[in-house]
């Protein structure tokens, strides 16, 4: 073999198709479009579960007992205020860096401060994902307000966290209906087996480094269009195509042109799921609740008109990230604090993936098959 010809060896480009390790924490089966956690379907959790239960049940694979349900809330209440060297980091960073930014290096500094910071024994990683948990949702609120001038708000210990969340991101108390539709984001975004960012934070903990480390890493492999980063670009979409009078038209002439030019249209298509994705009823569902109580209906307009132009041009049905991003901004979140939020809830995932994979840990390192220059040496000088 030269070393220009393909090796022998197969390549699974993007690892598409290679079953990497097991889990116990989620199960997505495209077959049965269905995703369970811990074996519950997750419309199920979105439909009569908090975010504070669904986090315990990815983190210890049972629901929680009200006694273990109190404690959770008695401690993630007890963390939700930043310590002043986390806001002084925040509030130090300019205010057009990118909320995804912020929000990477406020979990390092996290890390940096934790008092467990150098102990990974399950209690101590369990303490730092509970923390991590209750930390989030204040760093992200902070982005939201410091991009507008806003000064932080002080977290509320008689809100849910999903309350408290939007109550610390905007400082006025949210409708049940805002709320309810936000948690069953949170739920729904909260964990999906061995995507990029997840299968990130295992390789990071797969060389033992600790759960910060794994996480900070896990949000840079969020940021990207491809995963994380689409509900920003999807509301982007639906700010240039703009709803109302003729959207319809203008979004499959939009459409169209994306397909005519090789464009992926945001928020369409999945690695996994190749009939639609399992969560996108329950999240359209919310939405247009939300869209409801708003009086907001031209947006979901949009929605279908766009899901219909996509399904009719390409034959591809929406991801979670649809509707998802226009939630978002009914909430009220700037676009390019949608891919936070969704840290926010996707923390529960990566860390119970941090725990599973410490557990039984084997350092991941794949083979390439090297397809460049033969061996070659140097003149001799
Ligand atoms: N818009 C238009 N066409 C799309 C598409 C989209 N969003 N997603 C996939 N396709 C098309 C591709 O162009 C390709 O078509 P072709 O065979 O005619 O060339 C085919 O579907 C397969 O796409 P491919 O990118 O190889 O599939 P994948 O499994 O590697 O990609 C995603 C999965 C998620 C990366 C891809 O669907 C995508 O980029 N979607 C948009 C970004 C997004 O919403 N990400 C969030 C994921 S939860």
């Amino acid at each position: 073999m030269t070393a220009t010809t393909r090796p022998d060896r197969q390549v699974h480009k993007g690892l598409a198709g290679v079953v990497a390790d097991t889990t116990a924490i989620s199960k997505v089966d495209p077959a049965t479009n269905s995703l369970l956690y811990r074996g519950y379907p997750v419309q199920e959790l979105a439909a009569s579960c908090t975010f504070e239960e669904v986090a315990w049940l990815l983190w210890h694979g049972e629901l929680p007992d009200a006694g273990e349900l109190a404690g959770l809330h008695e401690r993630e209440r007890a963390h939700r205020a930043l310590d002043e060297r986390v806001l002084r980091v925040v509030t130090g960073l300019p205010r057009h860096a990118h909320p995804m930014d912020v929000v990477r290096t406020a979990v390092s500094v996290l890390g940096a401060l934790d008092p467990d910071a150098c102990d990974s024994s399950p209690g101590a990683e369990l303490a730092k994902a509970e923390r991590l948990f209750a930390a989030l949702p204040a760093v992200v609120a902070l982005t939201q307000r410091l991009r507008h001038g806003r000064d932080p708000v002080p977290p509320r210990d008689d809100l849910g966290c999903a309350a408290n969340f939007l109550w610390q991101a905007f400082g006025a108390e949210p409708a049940p209906q805002v709320v309810r539709a936000f948690e069953v984001s949170l739920v729904l975004y909260a964990e999906h087996s061995f995507n990029a960012s997840t299968f990130t934070a295992r390789v990071v903990t797969s060389t033992l480094a600790d759960l910060h480390s794994a996480v900070t890493a896990a949000v840079s492999a969020l940021k990207g269009p491809l995963h994380g980063g689409a509900n920003e670009a999807v509301w982007k979409l639906f700010e240039e195509i703009g709803p109302g009078p003729g959207a319809a038209d203008r979004a499959r002439e939009r459409v169209r042109e994306a397909v005519a030019g090789h464009r992926k249209v945001m928020g369409f298509g999945h690695r996994v799921y190749r009939d639609g994705d399992s969560r996108v009823p329950t999240m359209r569902a919310a939405l247009g609740e939300l869209a409801g109580h708003l009086g907001r209906r031209e947006v979901l307009d949009l929605y279908d008109a766009l899901e219909a132009a996509v399904a009719e041009e390409k034959g591809i049905k929406p991801n979670l990230d649809f509707p998802a991003g226009p939630a978002y901004h009914l909430v009220g979140f700037d676009t390019a604090v949608f891919t936070p939020v969704f840290v926010a809830a996707r923390v529960t995932g990566w860390t119970a993936h941090v725990l599973e994979q410490r557990a039984a840990n084997s350092l991941i390192r794949p083979l390439s098959a090297y397809d460049g220059p033969a061996e070659r040496h140097l003149p001799t000088r």
